[in-house]
């Protein structure tokens, strides 16, 4: 069956690029998340626009189910093959198609990493300003597709704030040219903010039309420790006020521990249960002088007990490691990824909430809290003890999962923040989204794929449970 299946797609399509090595469907079936086993059909790299819709008009007679592929830095599952699937990378489609001076954008092709369109933006003197640790790996098709936020949305927005146009080919090899890149365009729906976090369900990204900033004046980054949860606000408010904030990031004593064990420098040598870190505009020696104000009245009011101040870009980069640097020191213990978010007012209640709760039903799991709190937006990672078997910690985690959604519900929050919902958050997408709201996605869904192509089983399944 596989096979010909794979001979149909060579007639139709003999240039295509395509591979069904061991290795490759291997390391092309899977995101980050490591619950599933890989068992795509094969991996198509496509090399233009036409090859996509081609390919995707292919796919759809035949019944095939396409994943879509960026740089599988995902936490979710959304970029999962696990079920005989054809994963569509878009790694031979990284170029960077235009620069606009005037507009400020730059038009690039899907499989370009982050890292690269920030390096583009520079070399005109400007920012893409969206950043976050996997900058190296992800691809600017899978951060759209997924609204990708990370460590500067308190100041600069999620991804979507900075698209500024997109071409998508449907689910019929259709392909739309949304928004061309206009400021004002009132001429009815905007397909494309539909398409931004769509999770590769509606349609298939291939090129991109970015909007680029001002670079932020020189910054500095702060590292404070923090004795008591209900601190951390506090803190917040008062770098908030005072300064221009960039990023404003907390993790706790438990993070610190593996992030130091992983590589990086401890900030200073007290202990503290949690720690922030920020970044701020220091560009003139006023707002230097307000930072060092700023850590004196956090001291003077009990909500700091240590702090350092970086003295150069180095410096401020090792800060920064301990921050980036957590996600990849706990990877060895393949944790159970908590992304949840709620308005930034809520935080404090909702902090309280969530202590009881994983303190209640997780008094043997090493949970280590961290994120992006400026954000209202918290990352648990809950380890595996050790000999645990893969089954029954699944199987605890999404029995306390179920619990967090009802603290989430109390505080009007969110079970993805920004990681997508995926595989892994699907059975609890119904606790933050109501029916009506998933029946309509359902309904949208069906009208761009209607052979459902995209990412089947991925956000929610097609037809609604029985
Ligand atoms: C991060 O902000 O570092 C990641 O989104 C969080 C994670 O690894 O859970
Ligand atoms: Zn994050």
């Amino acid at each position: 069956m596989n096979a010909s299946l794979l001979a149909a797609l060579k007639h139709r399509l003999p240039d295509l690029k395509l591979s069904t090595e061991p290795g490759d469907r291997e390391h092309f079936g899977r995101d980050w998340t490591r619950r599933w086993t890989p068992e795509p059909l094969a991996i198509a790299w496509p090399g233009s626009v036409e090859e996509v819709r081609a390919l995707v008009r292919w796919a759809a007679e035949s019944g095939v189910a396409i994943v879509p592929s960026g740089g599988r830095t995902g936490l979710s599952g959304g970029a999962v093959a696990a079920a005989g699937e054809l994963v569509v990378s878009f790694d031979r489609m990284k170029q960077v198609i235009a620069f606009n001076p005037v507009d400020r954008t730059l038009t690039v092709q899907p499989g370009i990493t982050l890292q690269a369109v920030q390096d583009a933006a520079r070399e005109h003197g400007l920012i893409y300003p969206v950043d976050f640790a996997a900058r190296g790996s992800c691809q600017i098709g899978g951060n759209i597709a997924t609204n990708a936020g990370g460590i500067r949305v308190i100041r600069y927005g999620n991804t979507r704030q900075w698209v500024a146009g997109l071409k998508v080919v449907t689910g019929t090899g259709e392909l739309l040219d949304l928004n061309r890149a206009l400021v004002k365009n009132a001429s009815g729906y905007d397909l494309r903010h539909l398409m931004i976090g769509s999770e590769g369900t509606l349609g298939l990204i291939v090129e991109a039309t970015l909007l680029l900033t001002d670079p932020p004046p020189d910054s500095n980054v702060m590292v404070f420790a923090v004795p008591a949860m209900d601190a951390l606000m506090q803190v917040f408010a008062t770098c908030r006020a005072q300064l221009t904030v960039s990023a404003f990031e907390f993790f706790t004593d438990r993070a610190l521990h593996h992030v130091t064990r992983h590589g990086a420098q401890r900030p200073f040598e007290s202990d503290s249960p949690f720690y922030v870190i920020t970044e701020f505009d220091a560009g003139s020696q006023a707002q230097q002088d307000a930072a060092l104000a700023v850590f004196e009245r956090c001291l003077e009011n009990g909500w700091v007990t240590d702090g350092v101040i970086s003295q150069s870009e180095a410096q401020a980069r090792a800060l920064w490691r301990l921050r980036e640097g957590i996600t990849e020191s706990l990877a060895p213990h393949r944790p159970y990824k908590n992304d949840i978010s709620v308005r930034i007012s809520a935080v404090p209640a909702f902090l309280h909430d969530m202590q009881e709760l994983l303190a209640r039903e997780y008094p043997h799991f090493d949970c280590v809290w961290f994120g992006h709190i400026g954000d209202g937006n918290l990352h648990i990672n809950v380890l595996r003890p050790e000999g645990m078997p893969d089954a029954q910690f699944i199987s605890e985690c999404e029995r306390v999962t179920k619990l967090l959604c009802e603290v989430l519900e109390k505080h009007g929050g969110s079970i993805s923040a920004e990681h997508g919902i995926g595989l892994v958050k699907k059975p609890y997408l119904d606790t933050v989204r109501s029916a009506a709201d998933i029946a309509l996605m359902r309904g949208i869904r069906g009208v761009l794929d209607p052979a459902g192509v995209f990412n089947p089983g991925k956000l929610f399944d097609s037809t609604p449970p029985a």
